[in-house]
């Protein structure tokens, strides 16, 4: 497995265009397995994740076109079956959008239990309730195998006890096919299942409501599709960008990102004292001369709160800031695991249960890291931006999942990075 050499100090400087969102990507992918014809998606990111779920889609039989780069022609209509027992699914967590899609097109589903970062246990309980509600019989079957079965989908009113991301998408997949209305209650309200919404709608669907809490879906038995749709622009690798301006007392430019995406983290890093200045579609971020980044406390919440995918990035970049930060992780059980590798590299970290609190300023010091997950993986190499001398970020495996041209794009903006195989380096 390769790794990254980060080489620390430098003043970061210049311009990031961020590529089409990784988790709009797989939801308006699936959708396009949903629909009953051919849709073309622009601005998909060139990413791991979504090659595998692409590639997932050519052996279920679709037709899939690459027409441009980050362009490309789905059609799912050659696909007559509903079985995706394929092992290519347990290695990414968007898979599981498959579930929604075929249920609705198809009445039934049978799939693997997805993977994905390991953040600590990730039921699909709510998922299965959903569509429980709309009339699917639910089995799970030997080797994980999930079985979902309905005579008919028909609308129901859903009332999600927790608010998740994954479940509002994957019940709106199915209900779009549902015989009358669904209504999502507590439902998650992310840029991201506004895009899906807006990709099926576009297809010909009836949804209303995505963005707020309540989201309505009139079912339709056809959805033509035949349209083209482009992905939105990538909140959690915009985030990544802007803070590691302030984290290394740079100015930078985050270019193609939707600036009211990015409110929870711009009002945070302007209360650390970082300049932030919003454009049409750009946002700058500045640590101005003279100006010192100082700590304050973090919550992670579904949005409009701050993004747990930005989270161990702000770790990091409390690490930076004088004085006491503190970061209370709320969605996820396990995602303080990278703390340690901090540690490793000097950082002053205190962590119980969801909360950490992180002391600023200690010196780091370049040692050889692990990326345990794709934005602990971030967040390491923004370590290695602030650590005296070299920091190998080993597994690049988990942060090409989810950032295109990663190194490219930091080189562009003044990092010393380069992508290394462990048996030359020896
Ligand atoms: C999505 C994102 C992921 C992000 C997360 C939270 C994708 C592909 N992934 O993941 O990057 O970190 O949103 O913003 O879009 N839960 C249950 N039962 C369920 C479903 C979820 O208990 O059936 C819990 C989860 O364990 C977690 C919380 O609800 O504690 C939120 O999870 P959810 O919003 O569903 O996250 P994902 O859709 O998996």
């Amino acid at each position: 497995m390769n790794s990254f050499l980060v080489k620390g100090g430098n003043r970061l400087e210049g311009r990031v265009k961020i590529s089409g969102s990784k988790n709009a990507a797989l939801g308006v992918l699936a959708a396009a397995m949903a629909v009953d014809g051919p849709s073309v998606i622009e601005n998909l990111p060139d990413i791991i994740d979504i090659q595998l779920l692409l590639n997932i889609f050519k052996e279920l039989g679709a037709e899939v076109t690459i027409l441009d780069r980050g362009t490309v022609r789905i059609d799912p209509t050659t696909v007559t079956h509903s079985e995706a027992l394929l092992e290519s699914v347990r290695k990414l967590r968007g898979s599981y959008y498959l579930l929604g899609a075929f249920l609705g097109r198809f009445g039934s589903v049978r799939m693997y239990l997805p993977g994905g970062c390991d953040l600590g246990s990730r039921p699909i309980d709510l998922h299965i309730k959903g569509f429980e509600n709309l009339g699917a019989v639910y089995e799970m079957e030997q080797d994980g195998v999930i079985s979902l079965k309905a005579n008919k989908i028909k609308g129901a009113g859903i009332f999600l006890d927790q608010v998740s991301v994954g479940a509002t998408i994957n019940i709106m997949l199915a209900a779009v096919h549902a015989e009358g209305t669904t209504v999502i209650d507590n439902a998650a309200k992310e840029p991201h299942i506004v895009d899906v919404a807006n990709f099926l709608n576009a297809m010909g669907a009836n949804i209303r409501g995505a963005g707020t809490d309540v989201i309505r879906i009139q079912g339709k038995a056809f959805l033509p599709a035949g349209k083209s749709y482009a992905i939105i622009p990538d909140q959690i690798e915009a985030g990544t960008y802007m803070m590691m301006a302030p984290l290394t007392g740079g100015d930078i430019l985050v270019e193609n990102v939707i600036p009211k995406h990015m409110e929870p983290l711009s009002a945070k890093l302007q209360e650390m004292g970082v300049l932030v200045e919003e454009g049409g579609d750009s946002i700058r971020c500045v640590l101005e001369k003279g100006k010192i980044l100082k700590a304050t406390s973090f919550k992670t919440m579904p949005y409009p709160g701050f993004p747990t995918d930005l989270q161990p990035q702000a770790v990091t970049l409390l690490c930076a800031a004088e004085g006491t930060g503190r970061m209370i992780e709320s969605i996820y059980e396990n995602r303080f695991q990278y703390i340690d590798n901090l540690r490793l590299m000097g950082a002053n970290i205190i962590c119980s249960g969801k909360l950490a609190v992180i002391q600023g300023g200690s010196k780091l010091v370049g040692a050889p890291v692990e990326a345990r997950d794709l934005r602990a993986g971030a967040a390491m190499i923004m370590a290695g931006l602030i650590a005296e001398g070299e920091t190998r970020v080993e597994n690049v495996y988990s942060i090409k999942r989810g950032y295109e041209n990663f190194v490219e794009k930091l080189t562009a903006i003044g990092v010393d990075i380069r992508e290394v195989n462990p048996d030359r380096t020896k």
